[in-house]
């Protein structure tokens, strides 16, 4: 289940040619069983019909702040009394500006005047109309309404000019969405999480790796940032994109890895170790292309250091610890002693022989096994796998959870 699903949310639509852009972001909401209804300016209609709109809503679209139809009489006020967020996409430098003024001149600066629920604001313009001094100080003015403003993107524009201002990815509004329903329970913690495989190299071609995906990573990194954590995320070679708001370093060996996550642990709160670090590397990477030969080849091997043994040795007072175990058998057993083996408050056992847990899936069943009890979850996707991670994180460090359900 989405964070989103049955979420109210009212979707603000200006006039930018960034507007068709909104129908593939209504399409994912709607896939995500989010509530969508859509109030459009009257630029806006010209770069995209409302007739679209409605199609991929599912419900009419709101245009006239004086609509006589008698479920439309005051729209303004009653549109934002039934929705869960105001999200606005584009969000023009008209708009921004009519909103910092407290102007309530058409139907959708009414209801940003009149709202009462979080306003999301994503600005696309010219980079010279985004970086004039009163555009800024319009965003500034949003900021202090406690509106959401979400980065705009810089690249190529639709005016042929090259910079900021393009509508930002939908990956960012969604998280900030997603963080809107969310309890800010882990605020002031500062978390560092490893994700994906690592690489060890051969030759200048070949290299020795796992399937790691780093999808279990990536979502626990999302789900702390929303959640309201300062997250650091060191990720092996992975193709997933960086999740929005939060440092992520790119490493390639074990040994990178290790020292990423070494420099940055003493400043951290909770560390957990998700990556799948290989444990062996070849003794030396050979540094022309290894050539075929009738015998066949052997490799020498080396062991990598354990970095999260490393960890257990190291860490402060304080300091949560969390491990995962990647296991085919005795899942149980040799999660409790790698718990005990490598100094860890938690380690979250995984199967890798199922064939929706563990490697390059988009679903876990895990089993968390603390210094006290164990606890099977159920099978559940990556992203609410993760919370659960973070719910326990939380009773560990002798604090609740907060669900806003
Ligand atoms: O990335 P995905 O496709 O989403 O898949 C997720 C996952 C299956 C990789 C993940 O859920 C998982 O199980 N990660 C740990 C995999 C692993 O390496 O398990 P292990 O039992 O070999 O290692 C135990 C722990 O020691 C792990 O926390 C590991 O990060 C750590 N370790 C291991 C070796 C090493 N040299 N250094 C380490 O820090």
């Amino acid at each position: 289940m989405s964070g989103l699903q049955g979420k109210r949310i009212l979707f603000g639509i200006t006039g930018s040619i960034a507007a068709y852009k909104a129908a593939q972001w209504i399409r994912e909401l709607v896939k995500e069983e989010a509530l969508v209804t859509v109030v459009m300016t009257a630029a806006a209609e010209r770069f995209v019909t409302p007739l679209t709109f409605a199609a991929l809503s599912g419900n009419a679209v709101h245009r006239d702040m004086f609509d006589e139809s008698p479920d439309r009489v005051m729209a303004h006020i009653n549109l934002a009394r039934e929705a869960d967020a105001l999200l606005i996409a584009p969000a023009t430098a008209q708009t921004m500006a009519r909103i910092a003024g407290g102007m309530a001149d058409n139907l959708l600066s009414a209801i940003a005047l009149a709202a009462r629920i979080p306003v999301v604001l994503c600005p696309a313009m010219n980079s010279a109309m985004l970086a004039h001094p009163a555009t800024q100080s319009n965003i500034n003015r949003l900021r202090q309404f406690g509106h959401h403003l979400v980065q705009s993107g810089c690249g190529a524009l639709a005016c042929g000019e090259t910079g900021d201002g393009r509508l930002p990815e939908w990956d960012a509004v969604r998280e900030r969405l997603l963080g809107l329903f969310q309890i800010n329970d882990l605020q002031g913690k500062k978390v560092l999480i490893t994700a994906g495989p690592t690489r060890e190299p051969l030759d200048p071609v070949r290299f020795l790796s796992n399937r790691s995906s780093g999808k279990m990573g990536f979502a626990l990194a999302r789900a702390a940032r929303r959640r309201g954590a300062e997250v650091t995320l060191v990720a092996g070679p992975v193709t997933l994109v960086d999740p929005p708001e939060v440092e992520v370093i790119r490493t390639t060996t074990a040994e990178a890895m290790a020292a990423a996550v070494l420099e940055r642990a003493p400043s951290m709160d909770v560390i957990i170790k998700s990556a799948a670090v290989a444990d062996f590397r070849p003794t030396a990477c050979q540094p022309q292309k290894i050539k075929k030969t009738q015998q066949g080849l052997s490799l020498d091997l080396i062991k990598n250091r354990d970095i999260l043994a490393e960890l257990g040795k190291r860490r402060l007072p304080g300091q949560l610890l969390v491990g995962f175990a990647a296991e085919s058998q005795n899942h149980v057993a040799e999660g409790q002693r790698k718990l005990r083996e490598k100094n860890l408050d938690l380690i979250v056992v995984n199967d890798i022989l199922g064939q929706q847990t563990g490697f390059d899936v988009e679903t876990n069943q895990v089993t968390l096994i603390d210094r006290k009890a164990s606890q099977t979850l159920p099978l559940l996707t990556k992203e609410a796998t993760a919370d659960r991670i973070w719910d326990k994180v939380l009773l560990l460090c002798g604090e609740s959870p907060v669900h806003d359900e």
